[in-house]
């Protein structure tokens, strides 16, 4: 049993939870990133880490229920016990939603329910807010909702820049994700 990695994008996120597991030794390993994008950055890093990489273009399939059929046929022929979702930008719908029920899990940048959706941190910037963070979550069929399982705030400091607050975010990200990763398949959570 083993542990799926969704990503749209950079794959920071990836790439810290691939190094933590392989550090720790996690009893269940990362053994596929899927991505949704082509030319995604994330294919990169999984290359560069050995990551067997999967890309399943949505617009390749006739509707939403064939596009998550097709992933779930890689899933299951690879025994596929957790989905991790890091910057996976699409709503997961009922197929892998009642097949996964219960271990499908997200990262968002943001103290939930507050800033949903894209551009997460930007939102919390330019509210201002003064204190936004980080949540982990259980995913539901809704966008960044479903029960919360760790939140880590993050002060905006009077003499941040988007781009110092991000890299705050981020390295809160890095560590946090992985360890609750790690709980949830170790049987601590
Ligand atoms: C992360 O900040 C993650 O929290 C966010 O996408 C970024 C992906 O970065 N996810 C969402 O906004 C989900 N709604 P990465 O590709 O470098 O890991």
């Amino acid at each position: 049993m083993s542990i799926a990695i969704f990503a749209s994008g950079s794959g920071t996120n990836f790439e810290s939870i691939v190094n933590q597991s392989r550090k720790d030794n996690w009893p269940q390993s990362v053994s596929l990133l899927l991505t949704d994008r082509e030319g995604a950055k994330v294919l990169d890093r999984a290359d560069r880490l050995d990551v067997p990489h999967y890309l399943v273009s949505p617009k390749s399939f006739p509707n939403k229920e064939a596009y998550e059929s097709a992933i779930l046929e890689v899933l299951e022929e690879k025994k596929i016990e957790w989905i991790i979702l890091a910057g996976y930008m699409r709503l997961i719908g009922p197929t892998l939603l009642h097949r996964f029920k219960g271990r499908i899990v997200n990262i968002h940048p943001s103290l939930l329910p507050a800033f949903v959706g894209k551009n997460a941190i930007e939102q919390a910037f330019a509210y201002p807010v003064k204190v936004s963070g980080v949540t982990v979550h259980f995913v539901d069929e809704g966008m960044d909702t479903g029960p919360i399982i760790a939140q880590v705030p993050v002060a905006i400091e009077e003499n941040d820049t988007l781009m110092t607050y991000t890299k705050k975010i981020q390295a809160v990200e890095h560590s946090l994700y992985p360890e609750v990763i790690k709980q949830l398949v170790t049987g601590r959570i």
